[in-house]
């Protein structure tokens, strides 16, 4: 399923530091960049210009998370942008289908979201149109949760369809991802681990991710 990468989420940074929170993770394969609405989750970040100007400065793959409703109508100006990956939320989407290819269309890889109650079955005919699954560890909407274990057998679920499919598909998860629980995700199948507050928490940011990945690797199951 690819190789294993750990994106931190800025949601745990100083929003009024970014260009210097962004230099702390240069050990990081892309910048998890969290865009709420306040309508699809209770809580508010930034929007399309803010993410345009990370876009600008940062050495680093952005891999945009939008928490938003009608990603239809929003989500493209985010490929638009240049970003690497952008993930929508499949229970906010009209047309997933016609999305996902208007992301890759627009030179984007394409991501699509899950909650944590909602199942991937339904979803398994899309895996086609899609470069990245994220499947929420936590509830969306703010950082520092608790990784929540019952979300471990959709993850196994979805990385036996996924390797059963053939495609070169990541899978995601985000949420409470730390020292403690990374190996059981990884375990599980996941190969992207988004991280807010383990990496921006940490006295070493760039050091905790090199942390996070060696756990992730080690745990992984064997190829
Ligand atoms: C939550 C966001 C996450 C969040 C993760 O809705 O999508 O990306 O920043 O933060 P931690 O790692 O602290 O759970
Ligand atoms: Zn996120």
């Amino acid at each position: 399923m690819g190789k294993c990468c750990i994106n931190p989420s800025i949601l745990s940074a100083d929003f009024v530091n970014l260009e210097a929170e962004l230099a702390r993770i240069g050990t990081a394969d892309a910048v998890h960049v969290d865009v709420m609405d306040n309508h699809f989750v209770p809580n508010l970040t930034i929007g399309l210009p803010v993410v345009q100007r990370i876009q600008e400065v940062s050495r680093l793959p952005l891999d945009a998370h939008l928490m938003i409703e009608d990603p239809d109508r929003w989500a493209p100006a985010y490929a638009e942008a240049g970003l690497a990956s952008v993930t929508f939320h499949v229970e906010a989407a009209t047309a997933p289908v016609k999305l996902a290819r208007d992301l890759r269309s627009n030179g984007a890889k394409a991501g699509m979201a899950l909650r944590p109650a909602t199942p991937v079955e339904p979803y398994l005919d899309l895996l086609p149109e899609l470069d990245m699954l994220l499947i929420m560890t936590v509830e969306p909407g703010f950082g520092g949760q608790k990784f929540l274990d019952i979300t471990l057998p959709k993850i196994r679920r979805a990385a036996a369809a996924v390797r059963g499919s053939g495609l070169p598909l990541a899978l995601q998860v985000d949420g409470g991802i730390s020292a403690e629980t990374i190996e059981r995700a990884a375990e599980a199948g996941a190969n992207v681990f988004v991280a807010g507050s383990a990496v921006y928490g940490a006295e070493d940011p760039a050091e905790a991710v090199t942390k996070l990945r060696s756990l992730a690797e080690t745990a992984a199951p064997a190829p």
